[in-house]
């Protein structure tokens, strides 16, 4: 299976935004993983739909939008126009997954599903149909550097046959706490895109091709 690498942009220097995603694009990323945050889903406010549209030039990878944000509806469609082309929601933050999820669709990119730790993969059992990825959270969203939640590895297990059931690609992506480690045991459980901040980003830039390789394993 083809391990692709999201670096989430979390964790990237904000002073240099646009040099950063250049640099992660050069250096391997696959997606572009931007962690919208509004500090009312989660303790901590980041990204607006302006900051993905003045990116958005710099690169042509995926822009893999993860919206930690509630209510969520009334923000899908300005994150498309910004230039998103996958846009992930949580399952906690609606109250009618399956027409937020269709109404994603309608917008002509993919849809995504995201679970926080204490959630069960039944949360999504009944809207399989609708998802090209889905997003298992190993932190309690809100912060990069987080530890690693192994309790999730059991999750990722039970999502792989979930989607194997299905007889579609859908994308099995983890974030949080990954590092190589961690990035091992997560794919050995069935995971096949890794989003990663604190271990991709900071210090040297020419290091982050390396990085992201080392995560691939
Ligand atoms: C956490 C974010 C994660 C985070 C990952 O709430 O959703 O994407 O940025 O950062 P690291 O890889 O440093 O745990
Ligand atoms: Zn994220």
């Amino acid at each position: 299976m083809a391990v692709k690498i999201a670096p989430s942009i979390l964790s990237a220097d904000f002073a240099r935004l646009g040099e950063e995603i250049k640099a992660i694009d050069e250096a391997g990323a696959d997606y572009i993983h931007v962690d919208v945050m509004d500090g009312h889903f989660v303790p901590n406010l980041t990204i607006g739909p302006v900051v993905v549209k003045s990116i958005r030039p710099y690169t042509k990878k995926v822009f893999d939008v993860h919206l930690m944000i509630e209510p969520v509806d009334p923000f899908i469609e300005s994150y498309v126009k910004a230039g998103a082309d996958i846009v992930t929601v949580h399952a906690e933050a609606t109250k009618h997954l399956d027409r937020t999820l269709a109404h994603i669709k309608s917008l002509g990119v993919k849809a995504g599903v995201s679970l926080v730790p204490h959630s069960p993969v039944s949360l999504i059992e009944y809207v399989m149909d609708k998802l090209d990825l889905i997003l298992v959270m190993s932190v309690n969203p809100g912060f990069g550097g987080q530890a690693f939640l192994p309790s999730q590895l059991k999750k990722i297990t039970e999502l792989r046959s979930m989607i194997t059931a299905t007889g579609r690609h859908i994308d099995l992506q983890v974030d949080g706490g990954i590092n190589p480690e961690t990035a091992r045991q997560v794919i050995a459980a069935g995971a096949d895109v890794l989003v990663a901040g604190s271990a991709v980003f900071g210090g040297d830039s020419r290091e982050y091709a390396a990085r992201i390789k080392q995560l691939r394993g």
